[in-house]
């Protein structure tokens, strides 16, 4: 069993580090210690462990590699854990790699001829495949079989190359980004969802527990209910809670504790950022509340369009700030209350909102 190195996610370098960012590049190591590592442990996405559970019983009693699993959902929710807990729970091998990383054809087929039978081969950002690399996946997950073209020009020839039975686990923030042929191939498709306060306090208390730190419950639900419903965000405020209370002394940290230490960290009472509060006070008073194309926005505040599309837009629109329409962005009145702002009441704007048709290439 081995692990690819994940690969870096592009971040301009002069970007502030934002304390509710995702940690995609693991520079955070406290990550791994609070990592769950079976179905049992993992807490919260009833749904999709109820699913994953049955067909892993199912697949163990049959004596067969479980079913492709497509795994999609904002980043930070869980889904390379689950697909380590997955490996765990089938008691099989666990690969690693990611769209990006698999340049050619040849670098899948060695991945591919390498597995085990019934062992994980984790695909993370799988909508970032190249199309060549794709065209070899597909025999593979459906009959097990690999077709390379071996040599060049009138030598070239084909060869057929049979493979281990083996469960491709995809990854993907973005699934309006997957061709239709490939998301056919998956058998079990899961959608992750936003945890609710609730589970994400299990979660915390659970870290603060694993961390040897004395936390209350109430003070674990006040990390909660900032974290964005999004566990990464959970254990990276703990550990800086963690940080600021031990410096100060705190030996207990209870909600008042959290409170000071999070406000300090510059993360409201709903969970927003300075980032957040950028991005809507830009929308507000540059763009008349939209609306407004995204690469607009991405200009206008430095940032790529990927990084607003996947990890800022995400949770303010799920917490109703924000609305993604046909003809771009558009603050909702709760988004200019927000703010600290009356909302506008213009004939053209309240159109645009009861209009709320989804953006063309828009996934959720
Ligand atoms: N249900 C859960 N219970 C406890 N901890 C969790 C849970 N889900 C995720 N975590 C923790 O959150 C962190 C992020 O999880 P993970 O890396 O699996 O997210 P991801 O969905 O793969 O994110 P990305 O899309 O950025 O790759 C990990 O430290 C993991 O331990
Ligand atoms: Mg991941």
């Amino acid at each position: 069993m081995s692990r690819a190195p994940k690969p870096e996610a592009p971040r301009p370098a002069d970007r502030p580090e934002r304390m509710v960012e995702q940690d995609r590049i693991g520079l955070d190591t406290g990550e791994a210690s609070i990592r769950p590592l079976s179905l049992s442990d993992f807490i919260g996405q009833r749904q999709v462990r109820e699913n994953l559970s049955l067909f892993i019983q199912a697949a163990r009693s049959r004596g067969e590699a479980l079913d492709h699993v497509l795994l999609f959902g904002p980043p930070g929710l869980g889904k390379t854990t689950l697909a380590q807990i997955v490996a765990k729970e089938l008691n099989v091998g666990f690969r690693a790699t990611s769209g990006p990383v698999i340049a050619k054809a040849g670098d899948l087929a060695a991945l591919l001829t390498n597995l085990q039978p019934h062992d994980v081969l984790f695909i993370d950002e799988i909508h970032r495949l190249s199309p060549a690399v794709e065209e070899i996946l597909y025999p593979a997950m459906e009959d097990f079989q690999l077709d390379l073209i071996i040599g060049e020009g009138p030598a070239a020839r084909s060869v057929r190359i049979d493979l281990a039975p083996f469960t491709l686990v995809g990854a993907t923030t973005r699934s309006g980004l997957i061709t239709r042929p490939l998301r056919e191939r998956f058998g079990i498709p899961l959608r992750m969802q936003f945890y609710e306060p609730e589970e994400l306090q299990l979660i915390v208390s659970r870290g603060a527990r694993l961390l040897g730190m004395e936390m209350t419950a109430d003070g674990a639900l006040e990390v909660a209910r900032r974290s964005r419903g999004t566990p990464r965000i959970a254990g990276r405020l703990l550990r800086r809670v963690r940080d600021i209370c031990a410096v100060q002394g705190t030996a207990i940290v209870d909600a008042g504790a959290a409170d000071r230490a999070l406000l300090r960290l510059e993360v409201d009472r709903m969970g927003f950022d300075a980032m957040d509060r950028r991005y809507l006070a830009c929308i507000a008073d540059n763009y008349s509340g939209g609306p407004v194309g995204v690469d607009t926005l991405g200009a206008a505040l430095g940032e790529q369009r990927d990084v607003l599309e996947e990890t800022i837009e995400p949770y303010l629109i799920q917490q109703g700030l924000l609305q993604r329409t046909p003809r771009g962005r558009m603050l909702t009145d709760t988004g200019y209350r927000y703010l600290g702002l009356t909302p506008p009441a213009s004939p053209a704007r309240q159109l645009d909102l009861l209009g709320n048709l989804p953006e063309a290439g828009d996934e959720s």
